[in-house]
Protein backbone atom coordinates (compact mmCIF):
# COMPACT_ATOMS: atom_id res chain seq x y z
CA UNK A 1 0.00 0.00 0.00
CA UNK A 2 1.63 3.73 -0.98
CA UNK A 3 1.90 6.01 1.75
CA UNK A 4 0.15 9.05 2.76
CA UNK A 5 1.94 12.32 2.01
CA UNK A 6 1.68 16.06 0.92
CA UNK A 7 2.21 17.69 -2.35
CA UNK A 8 2.90 20.76 -3.61
CA UNK A 9 -0.24 22.23 -6.16
CA UNK A 10 -0.34 25.50 -8.06
CA UNK A 11 -3.23 27.42 -10.06
CA UNK A 12 -0.83 29.23 -12.06
CA UNK A 13 -1.70 33.18 -13.55
CA UNK A 14 -3.53 31.70 -16.39
CA UNK A 15 -5.71 28.91 -14.41
CA UNK A 16 -6.40 31.57 -11.81
CA UNK A 17 -7.40 34.64 -14.97
CA UNK A 18 -9.35 31.91 -16.48
CA UNK A 19 -11.55 30.85 -13.60
CA UNK A 20 -10.35 27.59 -13.10
CA UNK A 21 -9.75 27.39 -9.79
CA UNK A 22 -12.80 26.06 -8.52
CA UNK A 23 -13.04 23.62 -11.31
CA UNK A 24 -9.35 22.21 -10.32
CA UNK A 25 -9.78 21.91 -6.03
CA UNK A 26 -13.26 20.23 -7.23
CA UNK A 27 -11.48 17.53 -9.15
CA UNK A 28 -8.91 17.02 -5.95
CA UNK A 29 -11.39 17.12 -3.34
CA UNK A 30 -13.48 14.20 -5.27
CA UNK A 31 -10.75 12.14 -5.60
CA UNK A 32 -10.60 12.08 -1.68
CA UNK A 33 -7.41 13.72 -1.45
CA UNK A 34 -7.34 16.06 1.42
CA UNK A 35 -6.64 20.11 1.17
CA UNK A 36 -4.03 21.25 4.08
CA UNK A 37 -3.06 24.63 3.09
CA UNK A 38 -4.37 26.91 0.69
CA UNK A 39 -3.09 30.50 -0.21
CA UNK A 40 -4.04 32.98 -2.62
CA UNK A 41 -0.98 35.11 -3.83
CA UNK A 42 1.83 36.62 -5.83
CA UNK A 43 4.80 35.04 -6.58
CA UNK A 44 8.14 37.59 -6.85
CA UNK A 45 10.93 37.24 -9.10
CA UNK A 46 13.04 35.87 -5.97
CA UNK A 47 10.37 33.20 -5.08
CA UNK A 48 10.08 32.35 -9.10
CA UNK A 49 13.92 31.75 -8.93
CA UNK A 50 13.78 29.61 -6.24
CA UNK A 51 10.70 27.45 -7.69
CA UNK A 52 11.96 27.07 -10.64
CA UNK A 53 15.40 27.02 -9.97
CA UNK A 54 16.13 23.85 -12.03
CA UNK A 55 15.07 25.47 -14.76
CA UNK A 56 18.03 28.29 -14.60
CA UNK A 57 20.01 28.83 -17.83
CA UNK A 58 17.65 26.92 -20.05
CA UNK A 59 16.03 29.26 -23.00
CA UNK A 60 12.50 29.01 -21.47
CA UNK A 61 13.88 30.20 -18.02
CA UNK A 62 13.16 34.31 -18.04
CA UNK A 63 9.59 34.06 -19.83
CA UNK A 64 9.08 31.51 -17.24
CA UNK A 65 10.13 33.81 -14.83
CA UNK A 66 7.72 36.69 -16.20
CA UNK A 67 4.80 34.13 -16.43
CA UNK A 68 4.67 32.69 -13.29
CA UNK A 69 5.09 35.96 -11.59
CA UNK A 70 2.44 38.42 -13.78
CA UNK A 71 -0.84 37.47 -11.41
CA UNK A 72 -1.98 36.05 -8.52
CA UNK A 73 -1.55 32.54 -8.16
CA UNK A 74 -3.13 29.73 -5.83
CA UNK A 75 -0.64 27.87 -3.71
CA UNK A 76 -2.18 24.37 -1.92
CA UNK A 77 -0.70 21.24 -0.04
CA UNK A 78 -2.89 18.36 -0.44
CA UNK A 79 -2.65 15.34 1.01
CA UNK A 80 -3.44 11.71 0.61
CA UNK A 81 -2.19 8.14 -0.62
CA UNK A 82 0.24 8.52 -3.35
CA UNK A 83 -0.54 11.78 -3.57
CA UNK A 84 2.59 13.10 -5.59
CA UNK A 85 1.96 10.95 -8.03
CA UNK A 86 -1.85 10.92 -8.71
CA UNK A 87 -1.94 14.70 -8.67
CA UNK A 88 1.10 14.88 -11.38
CA UNK A 89 -1.72 12.10 -13.15
CA UNK A 90 -4.44 13.63 -12.93
CA UNK A 91 -2.75 17.25 -14.05
CA UNK A 92 -1.32 15.28 -17.79
CA UNK A 93 1.83 15.69 -19.43
CA UNK A 94 3.55 19.19 -19.53
CA UNK A 95 2.78 20.23 -22.87
CA UNK A 96 -1.49 20.34 -22.84
CA UNK A 97 -1.14 19.44 -26.67
CA UNK A 98 0.11 15.89 -25.64
CA UNK A 99 -2.05 15.85 -22.12
CA UNK A 100 -5.07 13.17 -22.38
CA UNK A 101 -8.26 14.45 -22.12
CA UNK A 102 -9.82 13.87 -18.49
CA UNK A 103 -6.20 15.30 -17.44
CA UNK A 104 -6.21 19.59 -15.97
CA UNK A 105 -4.43 20.33 -18.71
CA UNK A 106 -5.44 17.66 -21.59
CA UNK A 107 -9.08 19.42 -20.54
CA UNK A 108 -8.42 23.37 -19.93
CA UNK A 109 -4.98 24.53 -21.88
CA UNK A 110 -3.25 24.18 -25.35
CA UNK A 111 0.14 25.61 -24.98
CA UNK A 112 3.37 24.37 -23.55
CA UNK A 113 3.98 27.86 -21.36
CA UNK A 114 0.10 27.90 -20.52
CA UNK A 115 -0.42 24.97 -18.41
CA UNK A 116 -2.99 25.77 -15.77
CA UNK A 117 -1.36 23.82 -12.77
CA UNK A 118 2.12 23.40 -11.10
CA UNK A 119 2.27 19.94 -9.19
CA UNK A 120 5.57 18.80 -7.28
CA UNK A 121 7.76 16.57 -9.32
CA UNK A 122 6.91 12.63 -8.09
CA UNK A 123 10.40 11.69 -9.40
CA UNK A 124 12.11 14.18 -7.07
CA UNK A 125 12.36 13.04 -4.51
CA UNK A 126 11.59 15.80 -2.21
CA UNK A 127 10.40 18.00 -4.25
CA UNK A 128 7.02 18.01 -2.26
CA UNK A 129 8.53 19.40 0.96
CA UNK A 130 11.02 21.48 -0.63
CA UNK A 131 8.22 23.38 -2.40
CA UNK A 132 5.61 23.39 0.63
CA UNK A 133 8.66 24.71 2.73
CA UNK A 134 9.25 27.46 0.31
CA UNK A 135 5.62 28.61 -0.17
CA UNK A 136 4.25 28.03 3.81
CA UNK A 137 4.84 28.23 7.00
CA UNK A 138 4.48 25.07 9.05
CA UNK A 139 1.40 26.70 10.86
CA UNK A 140 0.16 26.98 7.72
CA UNK A 141 -0.38 23.95 7.27
CA UNK A 142 -3.60 22.01 9.03
CA UNK A 143 -3.93 18.69 10.66
CA UNK A 144 -7.82 17.65 10.57
CA UNK A 145 -9.87 14.49 9.35
CA UNK A 146 -12.01 14.24 6.80
CA UNK A 147 -15.51 12.55 7.35
CA UNK A 148 -15.10 10.16 4.35
CA UNK A 149 -11.79 9.19 5.71
CA UNK A 150 -13.10 5.47 7.10
CA UNK A 151 -14.43 4.96 3.39
CA UNK A 152 -12.34 6.22 1.25
CA UNK A 153 -9.29 4.15 2.63
CA UNK A 154 -9.75 0.20 3.49
N1 LIG B 1 10.84 23.34 -23.78
C1 LIG B 1 10.09 24.24 -23.14
N2 LIG B 1 9.74 25.41 -23.76
C2 LIG B 1 8.97 26.33 -23.12
N3 LIG B 1 8.50 26.17 -21.86
C3 LIG B 1 8.82 25.04 -21.23
C4 LIG B 1 9.62 24.02 -21.82
N4 LIG B 1 9.75 23.00 -20.93
C5 LIG B 1 9.06 23.39 -19.83
N5 LIG B 1 8.51 24.60 -20.01
C6 LIG B 1 7.70 25.35 -19.03
O1 LIG B 1 8.37 25.29 -17.79
C7 LIG B 1 7.54 24.69 -16.81
C8 LIG B 1 8.38 23.82 -15.91
O2 LIG B 1 8.84 22.71 -16.66
P1 LIG B 1 8.89 21.24 -16.01
O3 LIG B 1 9.81 20.45 -16.85
O4 LIG B 1 9.18 21.35 -14.55
O5 LIG B 1 7.43 20.71 -16.29
P2 LIG B 1 6.30 20.32 -15.26
O6 LIG B 1 6.90 19.75 -14.01
O7 LIG B 1 5.28 19.51 -15.96
O8 LIG B 1 5.67 21.74 -14.99
P3 LIG B 1 5.59 22.51 -13.61
O9 LIG B 1 6.93 22.39 -12.92
O10 LIG B 1 5.24 23.93 -13.97
O11 LIG B 1 4.50 21.80 -12.86
C9 LIG B 1 6.46 23.92 -17.59
O12 LIG B 1 5.26 23.88 -16.86
C10 LIG B 1 6.34 24.71 -18.87
O13 LIG B 1 5.37 25.74 -18.75
MG1 LIG C 1 8.27 20.77 -12.78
Amino acid sequence: MSETERTFVMVKPDGVQRGLIGEVVSRFEERGLKMVAGKFMQIDEDLAHEHYGEHEGKPFFEGLVDFITSGPVFAMVWEGQDATRQVRKMMGQTDPAESAPGTIRGDFGLDLGRNVIHGSDHEDPGANEREIDLFFDDEELVDYERIDETWLYE
